[in-house]
């Protein structure tokens, strides 16, 4: 099973998501999902998660590792099961790029989850995204 969140720019909200998902799966010992995370543009392409990002998974000690911001392509498709987008743009932007429009690509927790890059808010984005992947984290086996 292969997870990809996708914001964006891929700096704020999907890394958060990727890292909020592991540190889920890791303890609760489930070894055999794979996270990622991607952009649906190139504005931050190659760049780290944002530094006010990262303070707020420290704050939560939530464990990441230094990454690059890379574009979702259309060869993506075939290298997921499932594609989060964090708000309705980004869905359009993913159906977009992969060329289609199905039951794999969906929003995560059914809403749009605020860009904290605009609103400076990355306490309710966190608390968002944290809500979101704990239900998908419970929805697990019935994705998979
Ligand atoms: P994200 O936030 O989509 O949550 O990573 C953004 C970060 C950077 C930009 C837009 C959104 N930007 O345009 O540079």
């Amino acid at each position: 099973m292969k997870i990809c969140f996708i914001c964006l720019g891929n700096i704020c909200r999907s890394p958060m998501a990727e890292f909020i998902m592991k540190d889920l799966l890791i303890k609760n010992n489930i070894s055999d999902v794979y996270v990622d995370s991607k952009a649906t543009s190139y504005e931050e392409e190659g760049n780290d998660m944002y530094y006010l990002a990262k303070e707020k998974l420290d704050e939560k000690g939530i464990k990441y590792t230094r990454r690059e911001a890379h574009r979702l392509e259309k060869e993506d498709y075939d290298k997921y099961d499932l594609f989060i987008g964090m708000e309705d743009s980004n869905i359009n932007n993913i159906n977009r790029i992969l060329g289609r429009e199905d039951k794999t690509i969906r929003l995560l927790d059914d809403r749009n989850i605020s860009d904290p890059w605009y609103t400076r808010d990355f306490e309710k984005a966190y608390n968002d995204i944290y809500e979101g992947c704990n239900k998908l984290f419970k929805n697990i086996d019935k994705i998979r």
